[in-house]
């Protein structure tokens, strides 16, 4: 059971943040027992409470008031927060405490390698799929012009090949993942990367606001000694 006398952080269970994220919570003094299947952790040495989830599901929870804390990508925040003004649900708060140096990635619109492209007005009307549709139509919004979203919450990639879609947008870090799936990136949208954030602090209890103002400031220190 969770106490309420503990600050509850929420990070990426396994993928590109995973790693990083618990790197960074080690170097911070936290001492953390993780065991590979459960989705919580308790730190020994401070009163802090780990959740292990999908990063997608990492901004609902702060907005929500489920944890006071998360370690994210910034595209990830800023598409959750797109959609849920969309739908009109009230909660959208949080507040950037820190970028972190890690997680850096774009978010780019990609088409397969044979294709043709001058510019983006190639993608007129395309059908494009992606798991950000919203940061998609922000762009396209600019643009003017109208496109055929098409979400997929994974293996995007495979999308074009498989002949649903006329080019793809999705995040890219190396670029492998497009290479090995015969796609070339032609435009970036967002440019990403990891960051601490918190619920609107003007709901966070004293104690755990300094706790988080501890925690901060013990990450700055780590992220200047890596500089
Ligand atoms: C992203 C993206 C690609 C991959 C690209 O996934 O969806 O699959 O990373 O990386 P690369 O350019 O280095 O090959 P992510 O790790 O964010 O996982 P998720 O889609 O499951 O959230
Ligand atoms: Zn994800
Ligand atoms: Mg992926």
């Amino acid at each position: 059971m969770l106490s309420k006398n503990r600050l509850r952080l929420a990070i990426q269970k396994s993928g590109r943040l995973s790693r990083d994220s618990q790197n960074l919570l080690k170097k911070c003094g936290i001492k953390i027992n993780l065991q590979k299947s459960s989705l919580m952790a308790f730190a020994e040495n401070m009163p802090i409470d780990i959740m292990l989830v999908r990063d997608d599901d990492i901004p609902g929870l702060i907005m929500d008031g489920v944890v006071e804390l998360g370690i994210v990508g910034i595209n990830v925040l800023e598409e959750e927060k797109l959609a849920r003004k969309f739908l009109g649900t009230a909660a959208q708060s949080y507040k950037i405490l820190q970028n972190l140096d890690f997680g850096l990635c774009r978010l780019s619109l990609a088409v397969p390698m044979d294709t043709e492209y001058l510019n983006v007005f190639c993608l007129k009307n395309a059908r494009i799929a992606t798991s950000y549709p919203h940061l998609l139509k922000k762009y396209f919004d600019k643009k003017v012009f109208f496109f055929k979203p098409f979400v997929l919450n994974g293996s995007v990639e495979v999308a074009s090949n498989a002949g649903l879609a006329d080019a793809i947008c999705d995040l890219v870090s190396t670029g492998a993942t497009l290479e090995a799936n015969g796609l070339k990136e032609v435009e970036v949208i967002y440019r990403s990367s990891a960051c601490l954030v918190s619920q609107n602090m003007n709901n966070i209890p004293l104690f755990k606001y300094q706790l988080i103002k501890k925690l901060l400031t013990r990450i700055q220190g780590v992220i200047k000694a890596r500089e």
